[in-house]
Parts: structure tokens; sequence; C-alpha cells
């Protein structure tokens, strides 16, 4: 039997399911397969973006399980975000239209503003020559209408600081409902999650795992003393340890694998936990921020000068 789904709710009202699978770094011609196997296992929350380039074949994947029977689109909550050259305000709905028609879906259950960083239409590599100053009180603006149709169920931000936040905050008719930024026990941002608390934002933890793996990234957060040392108190892998230590901070947690024995590990998460005395070890570990969106900063090209600047120094 697939393990019982735990939720946490959004300020729309909706549900959002705890666990996630993430599709960035998931390849074309693996991805779909990756979406099949997790849907049958039990998840039911897909992050997706229009940047990770592979929401067609997702869409290829979710049209057949639903025409098998296998899940129903009112049961799943699928995610996507705004890419930085559709930042314009007139581009913003023809984006969200595109995703849509990519995944084959009449909405989605939550859209994003990826980063606060904007780049001309069409460009699609990080080169600062494509960057513009972003209005990201103007692309709100864009995105309310977004959620009022329905063609998004809810709408939030991906990568904002607390500062971001406060100014979105004081424009936005409709607060975001989430906020997606890197979060694991190696960076576990407690300022931002007691202001997004206060504001009834919810936290979405991308790279639960520090996006090990990745070539650019040197730090295994598996690796951490406290978290193989937790894990084999409990019994459990370091991973089930550094998901389960999401939830029970109040994040939702998206987890990417694409092989299916981890992708089945990352969701056996619900019927234990961390008690309190190995949960308090939590706080002790160093933190540092393992993705700090360098293609963002460039001296005279940027808005953003420094890696201060990009996460108001919040580093
Ligand atoms: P794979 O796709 O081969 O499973 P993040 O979610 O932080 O971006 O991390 C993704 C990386 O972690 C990928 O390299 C993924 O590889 C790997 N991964 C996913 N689940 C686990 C797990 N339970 N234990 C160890 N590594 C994992």
């Amino acid at each position: 039997m697939a393990p019982e789904i735990r939720y946490f709710e959004l300020n729309t009202g909706a549900k959002i399911p705890s666990v996630g699978l993430g599709t960035w770094q998931a390849d074309p011609g693996v991805v779909g397969q990756a979406v099949e196997t997790a849907i049958k296992i039990g998840y039911r929350h897909i992050d997706c973006a229009r940047a990770y380039e592979n929401e067609k074949e997702i869409g290829d994947t979710l049209k057949k399980l639903f025409a098998d029977g296998v899940v129903k689109r009112e049961d799943l909550f699928i995610t996507s975000k705004l890419w930085c050259s559709d930042q314009d305000p007139e581009d913003v709905p023809g984006a969200l239209d595109k995703t849509l028609e990519d995944l084959q879906l009449d909405y989605v259950d939550l859209y994003l503003i990826h980063w606060p960083l904007k780049m001309k239409k069409g460009s699609v590599s990080f080169d600062p020559h494509n960057f513009l100053p972003t209005d990201l009180s103007a692309t709100w603006k864009a995105m309310e209408p977004l959620y009022d149709s329905g063609k998004a169920r809810a709408i939030g931000v991906s990568n904002f600081t607390v500062k971001k936040l406060g100014d979105l905050l004081e424009t936005a008719r409709v607060v975001p409902a989430v906020n997606q930024v890197e979060l694991h026990p190696v960076w576990q941002q407690p300022k931002l999650r007691e202001f997004c608390n206060a504001k009834g934002i919810h936290l979405s933890g991308y790279s639960p795992f520090g996006s090990r793996g990745t070539t650019w990234i040197k730090y295994d957060v598996l690796e951490h003393p406290v978290l193989v040392s937790t894990a084999e108190k409990l019994g459990k892998t370091p991973g089930q340890v550094a998901l389960r230590w999401g939830l029970q901070m109040g994040h939702s947690v998206l987890p990417k694998s694409t092989n299916p024995s981890r992708i089945k590990e990352n969701f056996d998460v619900f019927d234990w936990s961390i008690p309190d005395d190995l949960l308090a070890k939590f706080s002790e570990i160093k933190q540092e921020r393992l993705l700090p969106g360098e293609f963002a900063v460039h001296e005279t090209l940027s808005q953003y000068k420094s890696l201060e600047q990009v996460w108001d120094g919040e580093i």
C-alpha cells in the first residue's frame, strides 16, 4: 500500500502535498518515467518549470496516466514557474499558456516567479548581456489575474528574500501563497521561515539534498555527520532524514530523483519522525548556501553587483 501522504495548507485554502518530485536536471527521455514511477508510488505533487525544458514530456506522461485511470487531475498538485525572459507583464499570460500547452493541462496548482532576475524576451542563457532591471511588483501585477482566472490556482515566488517579499507585499493585492527556496539542513534559513510564517506564506524547499552530484557543488549534504548519525540511530537513510527534517520544520520538500528505488525511498518519510533530542543537533550545523546563484551577478550589466545584493545580505 502507498504511504499516506501529508499536506500543508496554503493561504488560498488549498492543500499542497508535503513531498513533491523535483524535475530540475531530470533529463528528457528519463523524466517521464520518473514522473510515472513517482505517481504510481503515491506522489501527488510534481515541481516543474519552463526552464527545465522537460514540461512537454511530463505532459505526455500525465496525459497517459489520466487516460489509464492511474490518477485524476484533481488529485495532483502541479507547480510550474515563469522564466526570467517572460517577466515583462505583457509576456506573463502567454508564458503560462505555453506551459499549460506543454503540460497538456487546463490549469496549474501553483505558478511561481522563478527568479528575481529579468532577462530579455527569448533569451535562454545567463549571458549578462541579456539582463534587464527587474520590476517585480509589475510582474506580480501580471501574475494576479492568472490567479483570478483560475489558470493558476495559487501564485507565488521563488528565490525571494525577506526584503524582496516585504517590498512585494507593499503593492501586492494577492499575497504570494509560496516562496520556493533552497532549504536543507546545511541552509536552514530560519529568518526567512519566521517572516514567511508571520505573513502566511508557505515555504517550499528545493534541493533538499543540496543538489548532490551537481558538478559545481562540492559539498555533499548527505555526508554531514549529524545526518549520518541521525540516520543510523533511526534506521533510516541520510536522504530520508534530510526530507523528514524539512517536513518537521513545516516546509514542503521537493527531492529530485530519476532512480526508482530512490524515488520510493524519498516518499517513505511520513510514519516516523526525528525525536526532539536528535532534531536539536540540526541547529548546530554550520550553515552554507550551496546554490548561491552567481550567474545573476555582474559588475556592470546586472542590477546585482554582488551575491550580497542578490540575497539582500541573507548569505
Ligand atoms: P538520482 O536522480 O540519481 O536519484 P536535490 O533534490 O537536492 O536536487 O538532489 C538531487 C540529487 O540527489 C540527484 O543527484 C539524485 O540522484 C540524488 N538523490 C535523490 N534521492 C536520493 C537519496 N534518497 N539518497 C541519495 N541521493 C539521492
